[in-house]
């Protein structure tokens, strides 16, 4: 396992191991590992002939009042899952060699940044597409995983990958929940007893509204509805139903949907969703 902490000095491995022949699968993600992000690496490593994940916070995708200074940075336990996960390289730059004084270019993606994440964050989708690019640009990936618990940000990097003829396959995996539901999400650590017994309601919600589609409820506002009903416990962020890759707002299910919520709940705000695929 090697840790590499320059883009120039990433790509020089990258270039070496592509003269070699090799596929690479990437894995780009904040640190503070849960078993999510395990399975977006096991099936980098299966998928590719290597596996490589970054961790780095990214500054710009946070606003000043958001959590950037105390989002959990765990490096020595991140790495060990990494090795196990049968990565082999990790991408760790820092933030003076991500953003150097003067850094002035930004990723910015329309429409499909709309809406969402982005009325409560309207600078998050800049931050990570941005980040996004120079994480592909330095690991130079084949195909690069991402986890469906963000759907804004996969439907995202996938219209901004095709936009920008990246040549990077980006593949959506499932969301990994906990025995009860709660979908992972390093953000979980913030939840003290209480918040995680509420935070429970996010997940339970979307399941009742499966239930209704798989029995045939197209119509949106009634979905809506049903979860927000079942969101009462927390303080709701918003409740969408969206079409799957545009991220547009749909009044009735007739295509690929993401019913999707975010919630504060007591510290965290978490999010969560369910895709529908009639
Ligand atoms: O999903 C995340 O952890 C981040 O948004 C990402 C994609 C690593 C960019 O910083």
């Amino acid at each position: 396992m090697e840790i590499i902490e320059t883009a120039e000095a990433m790509r020089a491995w990258s270039f070496r191991q592509k003269r070699l022949g090799k596929t690479i699968g990437f894995v780009p993600t904040m640190g503070a590992l849960h078993e999510g992000h395990i399975s977006l690496m096991r099936a980098a490593v299966q998928g590719n002939d290597l596996g490589v994940a970054s961790i780095f916070v990214n500054p710009t995708q946070f606003a000043p009042n958001e959590d950037f200074s105390k989002y959990p940075r765990t490096f020595e336990g991140d790495v060990r899952m990494c090795t196990e996960a049968g990565i082999q390289a990790i991408y760790a730059p820092t933030g003076d060699s991500m953003y150097p004084a003067g850094y002035s270019t930004y990723v910015t993606v329309e429409n499909v940044s709309e809406g969402l994440c982005s009325r409560t964050r309207p600078h998050f989708f800049r931050g990570v597409a941005t980040v996004v690019t120079k994480l592909f640009n330095a690991v130079l990936p084949d195909r690069a995983y991402f986890g469906q618990k963000d759907a804004q940000q996969c439907a995202v990097i996938k219209r901004m990958a095709r936009d920008l003829d990246m040549g990077i396959d980006i593949i959506e995996m499932p969301i990994i929940r906990e025995p009860d539901g709660l979908a992972m999400s390093s953000r979980n650590r913030y939840l003290g007893p209480e918040d995680r017994q509420r935070a429970l309601c996010l997940s339970r919600s979307l399941f009742q509204a499966e239930k209704m589609l798989q029995a045939g409820e197209r119509s949106a506002a009634v979905l809506i509805q049903a979860v927000r009903e079942g969101m009462d416990a927390v303080n709701i962020d918003y409740v969408e139903l969206v079409d799957a890759d545009s991220m547009q707002p749909v009044d009735r299910v007739e295509q690929p949907v993401v019913l999707a919520v975010a919630a504060l709940v007591g510290p965290a705000r978490l999010i969560d969703n369910i895709k529908y695929i009639l």
